[in-house]
């Protein structure tokens, strides 16, 4: 069984007519897409937002018409992949390299869902390196003063080429084993100038439906309780 497919296809079951929703960006994604697009063949009612290139393409070649984000005012829900998610739902996304579109939907968005298969629940976050959205100009610098600060950073490549963002920037991937505070180092990380932005996502998933075999499990946020 696909466990990103089960996955995938089940969280089109939380999209409602009328909503305006945002797709997110990778392999699980596309699972989603497809089924998003049957539905709406079959009658469903939504407003679109990409998170990528990618994206609106394959939506757009199923008949998903793609809109703006400037032309909604908030998102209702945003469905998106992960490539690590830890036991508070703190994540590590920017694999497929559109971390930067995929955060600002999210934080445009009143409910983020990941859908992810079983090789993506972790205890601790940082066995898959953290990609680095970072400016073009001065990324060899920046490269040089991350090492010099105890990181071990690799300029994303594409063939022989560097890998070039949605937004015409370079990734960094950092190779961290071990991210212990995603808070701590997202803020850290932020401090260089150059970085757009980090995979780093905190807080920003309330559900992550996780294929497991040939079941799905649902994960939701722990809601802080309130000192009265
Ligand atoms: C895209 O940049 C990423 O954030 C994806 O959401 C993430 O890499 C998951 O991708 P897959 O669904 O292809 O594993």
């Amino acid at each position: 069984m696909n466990e990103k497919k089960i996955a995938a296809e089940y969280s089109v079951n939380f999209i409602e007519d009328g909503m305006i929703v945002g797709l997110g960006t990778g392999s699980t994604v596309e699972f989603m897409v497809y089924k998003l697009a049957e539905r709406i063949k079959a009658g469903l009612n939504i407003t679109a937002i990409s998170t990528s290139q990618a994206t609106t393409k394959l939506a757009t070649s199923l008949g998903i018409k793609i809109s703006k984000l400037s032309e909604v005012e908030e998102i209702d829900l945003t469905i998106d992949g992960a490539d690590e998610v830890d036991e508070n739902l703190n994540g590590i996304k920017g694999g497929g390299g559109a971390l930067l579109q995929e955060k600002i939907v999210a934080s445009n968005s009143k409910k983020n869902i990941w859908i992810v298969d079983s090789t993506k629940l972790v205890k601790t976050l940082g066995k898959f390196s953290l990609p680095v959205e970072v400016v073009q100009f001065g990324s060899t610098h920046l490269c040089v003063k991350l090492e010099n600060n105890g990181f071990r950073p690799a300029i994303r490549m594409k063939g022989s080429s560097r890998f070039i963002t949605d937004n015409n920037n370079y990734i960094i991937d950092l190779k961290m084993e071990e991210v212990l505070d995603p808070v701590e180092l997202d803020t850290k990380l932020k401090r260089f100038p150059g970085v757009v932005v980090t995979g780093l996502f905190y807080g920003v998933a309330d559900t992550v439906i996780a294929g497991i075999g040939n079941k799905i499990k649902i994960f939701n946020k722990k809601k802080r309780v309130q000192n009265q």
